[in-house]
């Protein structure tokens, strides 16, 4: 009942509250918002920042307590463009009702993003792909078993929503390209999102292979429905940690997850760099 009537706040803090918290502070207006997966840290310290805020200094965002993600909200340049970039996300898993999760969503769009690009780690479902990979969401499966969307709609949003073309060809191409000049090796496909935190059991990855998932992982998805509702164009980008469960006789942990991610984290941030460059030349 509380989520249903907080809806799109968080904390009593409407996401223009939140956002003009954040104009008072610079007028640098980024196009290009990005949110960090676990691994992808590494692209912040090719930033040059106009602002660095953490999370906590924002009405209504919550602070990221999982390994893996940084508290920093942090506006300046990737390679002389200007971009926004959330250091780390709060995960359903968590506990926080969905409101709260695509809250900083609902912010980039009141700051004028255009564009968001959300990365993740992610487990492998289909058997060509192994850990260092990275995947391009083409598409998503949510099994969450809820949808960010329901609750209040905002003024001039949308109740139901088309997501027949919600991951942007031309940004698929663009990661494409981006992941060659990285020397990345990048392959196409669908994202199942689950809750968590419990990792898949052996049965549940050959059902999700059969539903024609080739990873999956814990995020991404609900603030990719929420940024089309918001009108922003979705590019999603997965760096594969780990085979999914059952794959392997050993057991898949938080620590594997994140020494992978971390282990190609130079790479995830090369990858992001050239999206950036393509991004600002489009
Ligand atoms: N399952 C779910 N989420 C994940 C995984 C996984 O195997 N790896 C990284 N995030």
């Amino acid at each position: 009942m509380r989520e249903l009537k907080m809806g799109y706040r968080s904390r009593e803090v409407l996401p223009e509250e939140a956002a003009g918290f954040i104009t008072s502070k610079t007028k640098l207006k980024p196009a290009l918002g990005i949110i960090l997966g676990s691994g992808f840290q590494p692209v912040l310290e090719r930033c040059t920042y106009v602002l660095k805020l953490s999370y906590n200094s924002v009405p209504g965002f919550e602070k990221p307590q999982v390994a893996g993600h940084k508290d920093l909200v942090a506006i300046g340049y990737l390679d002389k463009t200007p971009v926004i970039i959330l250091g780390g996300r709060i995960h359903y898993y968590e506990g926080y009702p969905m409101s709260t999760i695509t809250f900083p969503v609902r912010v980039l769009a009141e700051l004028g993003v255009k564009t968001l690009l959300l990365t993740s780690a992610a487990g492998a479902i289909n058997r060509m792909f192994k850990p260092g990979d990275f995947m391009c969401i083409r598409d998503h499966i949510n099994f969450m078993g809820t949808n960010p969307l329901i609750g209040p709609v905002r003024l001039k949003q949308k109740r139901f929503l088309d997501l027949s073309k919600l991951y942007e060809l031309k940004y698929i191409k663009m990661l494409k390209s981006a992941a060659k000049k990285s020397n990345a090796y990048i392959n196409e496909g669908v994202y199942i999102a689950v809750s968590g935190p419990t990792y898949e059991t052996p049965a549940e990855v050959r059902a999700f292979s059969i539903l024609g998932a080739d990873a999956v992982g814990m995020s991404i998805v609900p603030e990719a429905i929420t940024a089309k509702q918001c009108g922003l164009e979705v590019v999603g980008l997965s760096c594969i940690t780990n085979f999914a469960s059952g794959f392997n006789k050993t057991p898949i942990s938080h620590a594997e997850v994140l020494e992978v991610a971390e282990k190609y984290g130079n790479k995830s941030a090369l990858l992001i760099e050239h999206f950036v460059r393509m991004y600002a030349n489009r």
